[in-house]
């Protein structure tokens, strides 16, 4: 058993994931790095005494579990889930296949879901536990084109982990929401995008532009996801981390500009709004 925080990060293979897993390593802690491909974790991050290379499909429960007890087996518990795999099915909602739909939400809101799932035993256990996911500012608002799968399985995870927060803490365990603005990883290359096909005349100029302007974004996002990874570690080893962190200056001005918009959409029909008890209630 050892007496380091013990982290599990999912998507370790690429982008964030191995910034996450390097932070945490450079930082004194011991590393379940998981991924679809198990090997890309070693390339990436080469052999470490505390590292464990796990593979880890998120959307396989079963694989959660197993992730689970070799990280348990190998260190003797676990301190910090990081929900980080992600995907980009991008699209107008009308050219996306429900296939294509579906397989977002399985990725992004069902992986960060099957993987708490599995680690809530340990650390309910313990009486202590972090549960991160990397959401998205797309899980605060869903400001522009191609984001309806993307933003529903971000504003679904935005949901779960605020709920499961007061459900655990009684137990110790804590859980933050992280809502990255644009960082500079692999998510808007062809191995992390996917465009739905183009199939619908009245979208065809928008879906070009579109189109072009998420690819033109590739490798220029101001953000550095080693120093958000780092961030993360940092904020990991307060006693009380916080239950939402934007990442990045682009994500506080979202969630800002997202605060007013419900304070208006909240005051715009108040009258009306408050209107609509029963007269005896
Ligand atoms: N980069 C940004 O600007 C940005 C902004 C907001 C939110 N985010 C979120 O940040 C997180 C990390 O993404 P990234 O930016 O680092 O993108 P990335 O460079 O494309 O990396 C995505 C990672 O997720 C893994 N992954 C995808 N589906 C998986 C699955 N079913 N099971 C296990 N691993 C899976 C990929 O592994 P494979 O190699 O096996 O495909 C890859 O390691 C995601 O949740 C993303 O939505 C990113």
């Amino acid at each position: 058993m050892t007496d380091k925080q013990v982290w599990l990060v999912t998507g370790a293979g690429r982008g964030l994931g191995i910034d996450i897993a390097k932070a945490a390593l450079a930082a004194g802690h011991a590393v379940v790095a998981t991924a679809r491909k198990a090997k890309s974790i070693t390339a990436a991050l080469g052999e470490h005494d505390d590292l464990l290379a796990a593979a880890l499909d998120v959307t396989d429960p079963a694989a959660a579990e197993a992730a689970v007890q070799a990280a348990v087996e190998r260190f003797g518990h676990l301190d910090v889930l990081v929900n980080n795999a992600g995907s980009f099915q991008a699209g107008f909602f009308e050219e996306m296949t429900p296939d294509a739909f579906r397989s977002q939400i399985e990725s992004t809101l069902f992986g960060p879901v099957n993987v708490t799932r599995a680690v809530l035993p340990q650390m309910r256990a313990q009486r202590s536990g972090l549960v991160v996911t990397v959401s998205s500012t797309a899980g605060i608002a869903a400001d522009g084109d191609f984001l309806t799968a993307y933003a529903a399985s971000k504003f679904g995870v935005e949901g779960f982990m605020e709920a499961l927060a007061t459900e655990v803490a009684p137990f110790g365990i804590r859980t933050m929401s992280v809502e990255p603005g644009f960082f500079r990883t692999q998510l808007l290359t062809p191995e992390s995008t996917n465009f739905a096909e183009p199939s619908i005349d009245d979208y065809a100029d928008r879906t070009k532009a579109t189109i072009e302007g998420w690819q033109s974004m590739n490798g220029k996002q101001g953000g550095d996801p080693a120093k958000l990874a780092r961030a993360l570690v940092q904020l990991a080893a307060l006693a009380s981390p916080p239950v939402r962190f934007a990442a990045g200056a682009d994500a506080v001005g979202v969630v800002e500009n997202k605060a007013k918009v419900l304070l208006d959409q909240a005051e715009a029909y108040r009258e009306l709004s408050s209107s609509l008890a029963h007269d005896d209630a």
